[in-house]
């Protein structure tokens, strides 16, 4: 693993690895166990949308494992004025160890990947999510102490989280189904991605179809970063589409409810689901910040053992 760039790109083997090395982590985190495995290293973090838990895990991360992070912002870098993520890629690799990127288009993310020599981290596209789905699944295996046989159900708009939600799930054995208005529906590249698993994912229009018998219910902002021109429109549009006690109902009744975050409440979740699930919900959001750290030593330390 060269790259964090999709979770398409990885095996099973090799997103069990993360995750058994994320529970590591945690564990010596939680036991007050140092762990300066990227000692004198540096993590350059590009940001061209807003972030609270990807910026602060990501900084915190590295810091715990002994290496510094910068923070750097699309306000202020030459690449936000114009200059080719080919000549930023080259340019930051000479002066770091790694680089995580939040951004639009998932080709500047494989761009920087092509052009630069150094590790990249996708934190975020319009087409994925794939740090924010390793937590989930490692939250998933927490709760539910595994995932075979399982069924995750993601309500909500087809985005970067349905994308990466179903990469995921279906990887690691999980039925998946997923409920998104008509016009909302997961992309097309991601429908022939879910054909490799005949008989383990769904699309419907339904909720209520989608929650049946659930073990895992997602859901996701109606306006995504960079959509929000369009909010009143997804309002109207994503009517009904909402993780309420109706939608529960349906599910098995220990179901376990995961929103990446920010939410917003009385939209894609109503606040009693949101509080009742808030326990899963904040771990999951904990999380990232071990998920995370896995991801870079696996990238940036790929000796460790
Ligand atoms: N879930 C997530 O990625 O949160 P931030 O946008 O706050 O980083
Ligand atoms: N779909 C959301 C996820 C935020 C973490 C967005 O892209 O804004």
């Amino acid at each position: 693993m060269k790259h964090l760039l999709t979770l398409e790109q990885l095996s099973k083997e090799e997103l069990l690895d993360i995750l058994n090395l994320a529970d590591q982590l945690k564990y010596e985190n939680k036991n007050g166990i140092p762990h300066p495995i990227l000692k004198g290293k540096t993590l350059g973090m590009i940001f061209q949308k807003s972030s609270t838990r990807t910026r602060v895990s990501f900084e915190v991360g590295m810091y715990q494992l002994g290496g510094e992070a910068l923070f750097l912002s699309n306000r202020d870098l030459q690449i936000g004025r114009g200059e080719p993520v080919q000549d930023t890629a080259r340019v930051l690799s000479r002066y770091l160890d790694g680089i995580m990127i939040r951004t639009f288009a998932q080709k500047e993310v494989e761009d920087l990947a092509k052009y630069g020599s150094i590790p990249v981290i996708n934190a975020l596209t319009d087409y994925c999510h794939p740090c924010q789905v390793l937590a989930d699944l490692m939250t998933i295996r927490e709760y539910k102490g595994g995932f075979e046989g399982l069924k995750a159900t993601f309500i909500g708009d087809g985005n970067n989280m349905a994308n990466s939600i179903i990469v995921g799930c279906l990887k690691l054995g999980m039925k998946v189904s997923i409920a998104s208005p008509k016009k909302y529906e997961v992309c097309d590249h991601i429908k022939e991605f879910a054909k490799k698993y005949p008989g383990m994912f769904e699309m419907t229009n339904d909720p209520l179809t989608a929650a049946k018998d659930s073990d895992v219910i997602f859901t996701d902002v109606y306006a995504s970063m960079g959509q929000e021109s369009e909010s009143q429109i997804r309002l109207e549009a994503f009517k009904g589409f909402q993780v309420n006690k109706e939608v529960m109902s349906v599910a098995h009744p220990d179901c376990m409810v995961q929103h990446c975050l920010p939410a917003h409440r009385e939209e894609e979740i109503t606040n009693e689901v949101f509080e009742a699930h808030a326990n899963e919900i904040f771990d999951e959001a904990e999380n990232r910040l071990h998920a995370q750290k896995a991801v870079m030593v696996k990238l940036m330390a790929p000796d460790y053992k």
